[in-house]
């Protein structure tokens, strides 16, 4: 069983897949943090989101993996459990700037593969019902403003007691919507059969309660 759901940041995709994976039983896959740990290791050896070059001898020397340690996801990075340093907002920029590179999806796209064949899997991203798992079962497209969004990372900052500008995260998720979505490798769009949920209004149990209704209807 595979369900696929993807959007842009902040649509809410990590909390509604977790909540589905723990009460389908289906293992959550966070295919972002996967970008995300690659962008971790291209910060660390001063690799920029434009050295294709370098980018490509990234893909050979940064050994990303992922284990399951209580039901929760761990990235591992040449052996380092990196979960605690890729939620910094330094990171998300990478992560946006460097994962159109082919290289970099050829990789991780193929992991995320290769992980949906071994278990029934709540996969999110921005490609997974277009390209990673085509053939879901249930493929949703979780959107919401872009103001509703900025709101929830700044609050979801807050939490963590994190010096944060809602304007700026604002601003910087616009711009992350903008290059996720133009960009020519598998860029964030709709699949013609994913089902689109705006969450712009909703709360966490409502957007569970519809995708309940689409998974076992
Ligand atoms: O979902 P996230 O914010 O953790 O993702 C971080 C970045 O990784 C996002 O800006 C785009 C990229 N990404 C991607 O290109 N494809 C995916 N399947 C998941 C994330």
């Amino acid at each position: 069983m595979q369900i696929a759901i993807d959007g842009p940041a902040g649509a809410g995709k990590s909390t509604i897949a977790k909540r589905l994976a723990k009460e389908t039983g289906y293992i959550y896959v966070d295919t972002g943090a996967m970008y995300r740990a690659m962008a971790l290791y291209l910060i660390r050896n001063g690799i920029k989101a434009d050295d294709s070059e370098g980018i490509e001898k990234a893909c050979v020397n940064a050994d990303i993996s992922i284990r399951y340690e209580n039901g929760e996801q761990i990235v591992i990075l040449n052996g380092e459990n990196v979960n605690g340093l890729i939620r910094t907002q330094e990171v998300s920029n990478m992560a946006s700037a460097s994962s159109p590179n082919p290289k970099v999806r050829k990789k991780l796209v193929s992991l995320q593969q290769k992980l949906a064949e071994t278990a029934d899997v709540v996969m999110d991203g921005r490609d997974i019902g277009t390209k990673v798992l085509p053939g879901a079962d249930v493929k949703i497209f979780l959107t919401a403003s872009t103001a509703v969004r900025a709101k929830r990372r700044y609050d979801e900052l807050k939490e963590k007691g994190e010096e944060c500008d809602l304007e700026t995260i604002e601003k910087e998720i616009a711009e992350r919507d903008e290059r996720d979505m133009n960009r020519a490798e598998s860029p964030l769009v709709r699949a013609e059969d994913a089902v689109l949920v705006d969450t712009s209004d909703m709360d966490i149990d409502e957007v569970v309660g519809r995708i309940r209704e689409l998974i076992w209807k």
